[in-house]
C-alpha cells in the first residue's frame, strides 16, 4: 500500500452467490463487525439484480456496491444484457472487467474488455480490470510478458486522465478460489511489472496514482502480509467476501 499516492480498495466480489433477501443481514453483521471510519474504500461487487439492494444497505456502513460484469454496447437490441448507463443509473460506483471467470466461461477477449472498461469510464464507473496468468503460463516463465500484453490490451485508446478513475486487479487464475495464494513476492512482483507497465505508456505520475489490487484465495489469515507490499493497494477477495467476519478482517487489515 502507498495511501500517499493512491486508493486501498477492498472489493468483494460475490460471484453468483447470495440472495437480495440476504443482503440486509449481512449488512449488519458487516456493520458490526467493521470499523466505522475505515482509512481504505470499501466495495461489494454483485450480480446487477442485486445492486440497488447493496445500494440502500451499504450506505449504512460507507460501501460502495459495485456490479460484475456490463455490455460493451451503450445501448440498444442487446437481449440479456446490462449497459454501464443502467448500472450507473441504479448506483452502481464500480465493475470488474475482464475476471478469468468470464473469459474462461464466456470466451471474453482481450478487446473485449477494453470496450467494457471505456464504456465504464463513460458512464463515471470505476472498472476493476482483472488479469491474470494460468498455472502453466506461469511454469513457462511466461507470466511477466502474458501480464503485460493483458494490461496494454485492457487499456488501449485510455487517456491519462480517465486512468485516474482505473482499477487494475491481479488474480492469478490457479490461485481463484483454490486456497492457494501467490506468496506475497509473487504477488508484489507481478503488480510492481503491471505499475511499470503503466508507467511505460502513461508516465510516472499517473502510474504511481493507479491502484492495483491482489486477487486470488485473499483472507483474514494473509491479507495483511499482501497488503502490506508497496504496490499492492488493496484486494478482490472471492469466497471470503461472502462472510461478514472475515471480510470485515480483511477490512481492518487494510486499515492498519
Ligand atoms: P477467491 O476469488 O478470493 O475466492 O479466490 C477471487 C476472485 O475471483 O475475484
Amino acid at each position: 500500500m502507498n495511501r500517499k499516492y493512491r486508493k486501498t480498495v477492498i472489493a468483494g466480489n460475490w460471484k453468483m452467490n447470495m440472495l437480495a433477501s440476504e443482503i440486509k443481514p449481512f449488512m449488519e453483521k458487516l456493520a458490526a463487525a467493521m470499523p466505522d471510519k475505515k482509512a481504505c474504500d470499501v466495495v461489494l461487487c454483485v450480480p446487477g439484480i442485486m445492486i440497488p439492494a447493496m445500494v440502500r444497505e451499504g450506505k449504512k456502513c460507507k460501501l460502495h456496491a459495485g456490479a460484475e460484469d456490463c455490455s460493451q454496447f451503450e445501448k440498444g437490441a442487446y437481449t440479456g444484457e446490462i449497459s454501464a448507463a443502467q448500472l450507473a443509473d441504479i448506483g452502481a460506483r464500480y465493475c470488474i472487467t475482464g475476471h478469468s471467470e468470464r473469459r474462461q466461461y464466456h470466451g471474453e477477449t482481450d478487446m473485449l474488455i477494453n470496450a467494457k472498461a471505456k464504456v465504464l469510464l463513460k458512464e463515471g464507473i470505476t472498472p476493476i480490470i482483472c488479469v491474470g496468468e494460468s498455472l502453466e503460463q506461469r511454469e513457462m516463465d511466461l507470466t511477466m510478458e502474458y501480464i503485460s500484453y493483458q494490461v496494454k490490451a485492457a487499456l488501449s485508446g485510455i487517456t491519462a486522465s480517465q486512468m485516474r478513475h482505473v482499477i487494475i486487479a491481479y488474480e492469478p487464475i490457479w490461485a481463484i478460489g483454490t486456497g492457494k495464494t501467490a506468496t506475497a513476492q509473487q504477488a508484489e512482483e507481478v503488480c510492481c511489472e503491471i505499475r511499470a507497465v503503466i508507467r511505460g505508456i502513461y508516465g510516472a505520475r499517473t502510474a504511481r496514482a493507479v491502484s492495483i489490487l491482489y486477487g486470488g484465495s485473499m483472507n483474514a489469515g494473509n491479507a495483511k502480509e499482501l497488503l502490506a507490499q508497496p504496490d499492492i493497494d488493496g484486494g478482490l477477495i472471492g469466497g471470503a467476501s461472502l462472510k461478514p467476519a472475515d471480510f470485515a478482517a480483511i477490512v481492518k487489515a487494510a486499515d492498519q
